[in-house]
């Protein structure tokens, strides 16, 4: 028997199975369990897959216990303080982070792929204005592939570095686009002169004829502590290893879609409360506690278990320990605070609740902690970014993960169609 393995004795006939154990370079080892089925004719019943490693990856590393996170093994908070947003959209495709040349030239690649097939404009013009931003995100991003439907040579790298260019330079285009959408207002081009975060801020706030608005001390209407802001929730956003949206994107890939298609998936599978869509969440909460004297009511509720309500931004499936990402967002919000002079009343709510929930002992048994949406939700509110953008801000950020895993998918030799199995319980 090999010591680097675990024997599994079936009771009722006590037959035993051997499987290895493999081993991580950090974190969690694994059992292969890949020819179980066969040896034992049992599936292995895991709802949520809370106990299940779906794949073997290089891009990102969680320690749920510690409160870590590291993008190709540099831990987030060096990456969120010293390199911007597209330093680590490189670092998550290409495994190192780039020279200077090599930024200056990605940069450039992503300005010059940051316009979308016009036939796309007529596309979102077809949606109601009322449309959620990112309904028309998921719709736009799924056709893509059919304005840049050509098959991929997987032998070739370039072919793959130029989808992910265009998936990072394109997605900030069609949500600024879904967004003037929603509010009646003309499409704003971008302007290949802004770096990668100034230009969505700038395709969201121009006005037609790409003027912005300059204040009366000639300052324009984008301030480079928002730029600065924006970027890092990008960064803190990149990847998370395999969450629902991953998974869902691999799922997609996994049975030979198109990749726009698979991160059209990625981005409805985000949209929901308990995952992206939480930052919205975090926000309509906020507005209907509507009072800090309300707060008890509210933290009473969340405790109910007769009661759904759950507190928004308030826990996680893997970390149980503070979010590293809301650590970081929790510093830029009090800088914020002090730079911006927010203090809004939604601002003071939440803080409260903040407080009051790390000091409850229910919150503390089950380890909720504020989650980074939490502090998205609130940082994104200051910003003044309107709340139905909160989710599709995710998106961007999130669309280098997405790519970067679908790579890695494409590229394993190991890589199957997903195909769980079931306990048949019905007729
Ligand atoms: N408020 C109140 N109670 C909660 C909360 C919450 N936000 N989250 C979990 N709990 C409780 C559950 O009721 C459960 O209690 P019990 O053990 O007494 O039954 C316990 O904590 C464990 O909760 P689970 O739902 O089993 O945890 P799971 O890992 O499946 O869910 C999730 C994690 C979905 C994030 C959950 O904490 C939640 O719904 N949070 C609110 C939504 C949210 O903020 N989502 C964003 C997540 S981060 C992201 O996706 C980017």
């Amino acid at each position: 028997m090999a010591k680097n393995s675990m024997t599994l004795i079936d009771n009722r006939n006590s037959k035993s199975y051997e499987y290895p154990i493999l081993d991580a370079t950090r974190g969690t080892n694994v059992v292969d369990m890949q020819t179980f089925y066969k040896d034992t004719g049992l599936f292995i019943f895991d709802p949520g897959f809370t106990s299940t490693a779906s794949c073997t990856s290089k891009i990102t590393f969680i320690d749920g216990i510690k409160g870590e996170l590291r993008y190709r093994g540099i831990p987030i908070e060096i990456l969120a303080k010293e390199h911007s947003y597209l330093e680590v959209c490189f670092l998550l495709l290409q495994g190192y982070l780039p020279s200077s040349s090599e930024l200056i030239e990605f940069d450039l690649e992503i300005r010059h792929r940051s316009f979308v097939d016009e036939g796309l404009k007529n596309l979102i013009d077809s949606f109601p204005s009322h449309a959620h931003p990112m309904a028309v995100l998921s719709s736009a991003v799924s056709a893509l592939s059919s304005f840049y439907y050509e098959h991929l040579n997987l032998k070739d790298q370039s072919a793959y570095n130029e989808m992910a260019s265009r998936i990072i330079a394109k997605i900030p285009t069609l949500a600024a686009f879904a967004y003037r959408h929603s509010l009646g207002i003309p499409f704003i081009y971008p302007d290949i002169e802004r770096s990668f975060t100034e230009n969505f801020l700038y395709m969201m706030r121009a006005y037609p004829g790409g003027k912005m608005k300059i204040t009366q001390d000639g300052e324009q209407h984008i301030k480079q502590v928002e730029i600065d802001a924006l970027d890092t929730i990008f960064t803190l956003h990149a990847d998370h290893e395999q969450n629902a949206s991953t998974t869902t994107v691999r799922g997609v890939a996994s049975t030979g879609a198109h990749p726009y298609v698979a991160i059209s998936a990625g981005i409805s599978a985000l949209w929901g409360r308990a995952h992206g869509g939480a930052n919205e969440s975090v926000i309509a909460q906020l507005e209907m506690i509507g009072d800090v004297k309300n707060i008890p009511k509210y933290i009473a509720k969340a405790k109910d278990k007769n009661d759904p309500f759950r507190l928004m931004g308030f826990g996680h499936r893997v970390y149980k320990n503070f979010d590293p990402r809301a650590k970081v967002l929790k510093k830029l919000q009090d800088q914020l605070k002090e730079e911006l002079g927010l203090n809004s009343h939604l601002l003071e709510i939440a803080q409260t609740i903040e407080k009051i929930a790390l000091e409850d002992k229910y919150f503390i048994e089950r380890n909720l902690y504020p989650n980074i949406d939490f502090y998205t939700g609130v940082i994104l509110y200051a910003l003044k970014i309107p709340r139905n953008m909160f989710t599709a801000i995710f998106v961007i950020g999130r669309s280098v993960g997405w790519i970067t895993q679908w790579i890695e998918f494409k590229k394993d030799s190991n890589s199957k169609i997903a195909r769980p199995r079931q306990r048949y319980v019905g007729k």
